[in-house]
């Protein structure tokens, strides 16, 4: 028999106003370099996103984030939406090691949702590469992309428990305007018989 629990996951949405934004430098460590979208680049968006969210809250929150072809499918939608913004989606390579050794390792992408906002989406650092500003540096150029495009306010959503990620958020001037409750249906087989 088959148990269906649900859950109510807690989520800030947060909003960056571009008219006050003064855009501070990018700064990348040593070995990283940002690379611009690409239609040939789903496939490694896909791979960096769920290296990054398969063990993560946000994996739960929403499935296809714990699957490669679940990240793959979700880049491919996200690709052919109207209000898709190539000049806001980055990968962040690792090339440190030598070229034959370079290494996607963050991905960011944004989609227009109102003709006066858009939406920063699934940012992903893989676990390694971490806490060397490379997230940073992602949004920022994400930012930056959008400030070309006149973009009056950039929106994200994040899970509550994800203290790091917000930090960050706030650090780079995001506030929060909405809680939101995402459902989460959790399913579980019981004992047969
Ligand atoms: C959230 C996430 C994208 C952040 O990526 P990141 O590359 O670690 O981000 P940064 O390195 O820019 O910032 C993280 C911390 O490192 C610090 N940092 C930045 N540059 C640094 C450097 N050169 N040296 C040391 N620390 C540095 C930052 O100050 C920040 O510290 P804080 O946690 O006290 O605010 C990453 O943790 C991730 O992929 N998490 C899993 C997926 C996820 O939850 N995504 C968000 C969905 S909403």
């Amino acid at each position: 028999m088959t148990f269906v629990n649900y859950q109510y996951i807690k989520r800030y949405r947060m909003e960056l106003n571009m008219r006050r934004w003064r855009r501070p430098a990018i700064e990348l460590p040593i070995g990283y370099r940002l690379v611009a979208w690409d239609s040939s680049l789903v496939s490694a968006h896909a791979e960096v996103k769920h290296a990054s969210f398969r063990d993560e809250i946000d994996a739960m929150v929403f499935p296809c984030l714990g699957e490669y072809d679940g990240c793959h499918r979700l880049m491919s939608e996200i690709e052919t939406k109207e209000g898709f913004m190539p000049e806001a989606t980055w990968l962040a390579e690792y090339v440190g090691a030598g070229p034959s050794k370079a290494e996607y390792c963050g991905t960011i992408q944004a989609v227009r949702i109102q003709p006066t906002r858009a939406s920063i989406q699934n940012i992903g650092v893989t676990p390694f590469h971490r806490g060397r500003g490379i997230g940073s540096a992602l949004i920022l150029a994400a930012l930056l992309g959008l400030q070309h495009l006149a973009v009056p306010i950039v929106r994200l959503e994040v899970t509550a428990e994800n203290e790091g990620a917000i930090r960050l958020y706030r650090r780079l001037g995001f506030r929060e305007v909405r809680t939101i409750y995402k459902t989460v249906e959790l399913a579980y087989s019981g004992p047969s018989g």
